[in-house]
């Protein structure tokens, strides 16, 4: 079975104390996760060595980081780079964040950079795509996300790509509330598998985790994650507090 992931994107909330303090909540719960199962923290720069070491001795949860550069060092003030993520250990970079598109213009060129020096690193990028509202309204949404993907990962190789997650993200659900139906994640997820699968082979499509992301919440992870090609999801607000996100934890197949 693929890995079946739940990914928290604490995004730039909570104190470290606050940190400290969720994890803490979760980790008592002793979710025993299965083979293919994972909970993956996505957490400021600052708090990632101490997820770390919370998360450590603990099967199947590790740490991710939000974003990283796409230059491999130097004078970049106030960057950090996929070679300092990994001298601390850690498994898991989110890329391409919508928040990172649209407020820092990171476009897939320099993401197809980020993601190749997180593989050179050893880091599993989380690589994120979605469309707008407007791109939604007019059913241009499977071409949008095939270029994101034609763009900044599709000229990597077969060994390479199958060490990605992808997480289907469209914008009009983020933090809205506003959920995808689980018709709309399916199709949607079912089409990038279909493009993989054109590009590389079945194999390859059927091996890497597509997570769904935008306002899941602890009463509909179950029915998300159930879709065939839904395998977890990348989780924004609700993984701010303990109990929802162990909840989406537990909806993991
Ligand atoms: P949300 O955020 O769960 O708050 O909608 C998801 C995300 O941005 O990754």
């Amino acid at each position: 079975m693929r890995q079946q992931i739940a990914a928290a994107n604490w995004k730039m909330n909570l104190t470290y104390q606050q940190g400290e303090e969720l994890l803490d909540k979760i980790l008592k719960e002793n979710i025993s996760l299965g083979e293919h199962q994972q909970a993956v923290f996505a957490v400021p720069f600052p708090y990632l060595s101490m997820a770390h070491q919370k998360l450590s001795g603990k099967k199947n949860y590790a740490t991710s980081a939000q974003n990283c550069y796409d230059q491999k060092a130097g004078a970049f003030t106030g960057e950090v780079s996929a070679e300092m993520l990994k001298s601390i250990n850690i498994r898991y970079c989110v890329l391409g964040h919508s928040e990172r598109r649209e407020y820092f213009h990171e476009s897939n060129q320099s993401l197809a950079t980020r993601v190749k020096l997180c593989l050179d690193n050893g880091i599993t990028p989380i690589f994120c795509c979605g469309e707008t509202l407007s791109i939604r309204e007019v059913g241009a949404q499977e071409g949008y996300v095939e270029t994101q993907l034609m763009e900044s990962l599709f000229h990597f190789s077969e060994e390479d790509i199958r060490k990605i997650v992808i997480a289907y993200e469209p914008i009009w659900a983020i933090g809205t509330g506003k959920t995808a139906t689980v018709e709309q994640a399916q199709e949607m997820h079912a089409h990038i598998r279909a493009i993989i699968a054109k590009k590389y082979d079945q194999n390859a499509a059927d091996s890497i985790s597509i997570l769904y992301g935008g306002s899941v919440k602890a009463n509909n992870a179950k029915e998300l994650f159930s879709s065939p090609d839904v395998d977890g999801g990348l989780v924004g607000g609700a993984s701010l507090v303990a109990a929802d996100f162990i909840a989406i934890i537990r909806a993991l197949k």
